[in-house]
């Protein structure tokens, strides 16, 4: 084993899922470059992950945040490809289905360089959401793709994907049990926010085609506000979603609006509350990992185990699919791990 990974992270999931995986790598004596293309560079959407999660600090960081999808990815495109030559890694390790992982997708395969997916597989079969375009095509150029989900290796093989498909659970699972613990001795966001003994959901909303669309938005935010009847709603506002509601100057009297929280808080908050609300995906199984129903505010989810299993659904649905049950596909957080030692053969 002589040659290295270089791991590309932008965004925050991606430095969850990161965390994970750079330890499983430290432990397997994996050398790994992190390089940070600057997608995501707000104290709380960026530093404090690296600090809570122990992420070693990024060799490079690209400086490429906002902008509109072409030139973010573009710009990401071209810092990679001088990244990649320079560092000369052996593989490029990509997650999930940001721009920064079709940038790095795109970059490395130019290269000629074997790109390896963790998070491969998911589909919404959306295609007007920017995250199913960068998951497609990041799936086509992979050699090694890595899925949380026996639907997502079904949904490789309906596109004809069959070699290096590995089924690994959900890193993000891994992340989860490694903040438990952490999270109930060092957070004080309970007492923070004054919710001990209180009924409170979790809530979260930042999908560009949820924001984007203000007629859906006020839908959104009207449900989210029905809900706030016979529970607080504690609403973590993500940039994006605070740049549109502070142009809309709709007042959201009812919700408690937060700044971006650290893991650590939020794992916190899933501890204890009774419901989940929200369109990203990591959090739908984030809280299945508390063992907490969730509501999608989506028309589709690409973790239709969830819904399967009775812990989650659409917000248009009527009501959730019974009996609740466990869900096995996403392992017992041995991911990570399972991550390293498929890598390690291409070192
Ligand atoms: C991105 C991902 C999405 C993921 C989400 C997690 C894409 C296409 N989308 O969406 O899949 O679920 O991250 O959060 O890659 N901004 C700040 N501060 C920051 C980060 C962003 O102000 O720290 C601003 C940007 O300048 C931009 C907006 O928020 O105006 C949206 O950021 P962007 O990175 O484009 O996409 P996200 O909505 O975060």
């Amino acid at each position: 084993m002589t040659g290295k990974v270089a791991t590309v992270v932008g965004a925050r999931p991606q430095f969850v899922k990161a965390a994970a995986v750079s330890r499983a790598f430290r432990e397997a004596g994996v050398d790994e470059v992190l390089i940070h293309t600057g997608q995501h560079y707000d104290a709380n959407m960026s530093d404090i992950f690296f600090e809570e999660l122990e992420i070693p600090a990024p060799k490079l960081h690209l400086g490429v945040g906002g902008g509109l999808h072409g030139a973010m990815t573009g710009a990401m495109l071209a810092k990679l490809e001088e990244a990649f030559i320079a560092e000369k890694p052996a593989v490029v390790l990509v997650y999930g289905d940001t721009n920064s992982t079709l940038a790095g997708a795109l970059a490395a395969a130019k290269l000629h360089v074997p790109i390896v997916h963790s998070e491969s597989g998911l589909r919404s079969f959306n295609r007007r959401m920017p995250e199913e375009i960068n998951r497609v095509v990041t799936d086509h150029l992979s050699t090694l793709l890595l899925c949380p989900t026996q639907a997502a290796i079904e949904n490789l093989k309906r596109e004809g994907i069959t070699k290096g498909v590995h089924h690994i659970g959900d890193v993000m699972f891994d992340a989860t049990l490694f903040a438990i613990e952490r999270a109930k001795r060092s957070s004080t966001v309970i007492d923070a926010l004054g919710l001990k003994g209180k009924r409170f959901a979790v809530c979260t909303l930042h999908r560009a085609e949820n924001t984007d669309d203000p007629a859906r938005l006020n839908a959104l935010l009207d449900f989210l506000e029905g809900h706030a009847r016979d529970r607080i709603i504690v609403f973590p506002v993500h940039p994006r979603t605070r740049k549109v509601l502070a142009a809309s100057g709709r007042k959201l009297d009812r919700l408690m609006l937060t700044d971006p929280l650290g893991y650590f808080d939020l794992h916190r908050l899933l501890a204890d509350c009774d419901l989940v609300l929200t369109d990203s995906g990591g959090l739908q199984k984030e809280a299945y990992f508390h063992r907490k129903p969730c509501i999608t505010l989506r028309e589709e989810t690409e973790w239709v185990e969830t819904i399967e299993a009775g812990w989650n659904k659409l917000w248009t649905a009527a009501d959730y699919v019974t009996p609740r049950r466990d869900i096995t596909d996403y392992g017992a957080g041995e991911a990570a791990a399972k991550t390293a030692a498929v890598i390690r053969p291409l070192l």
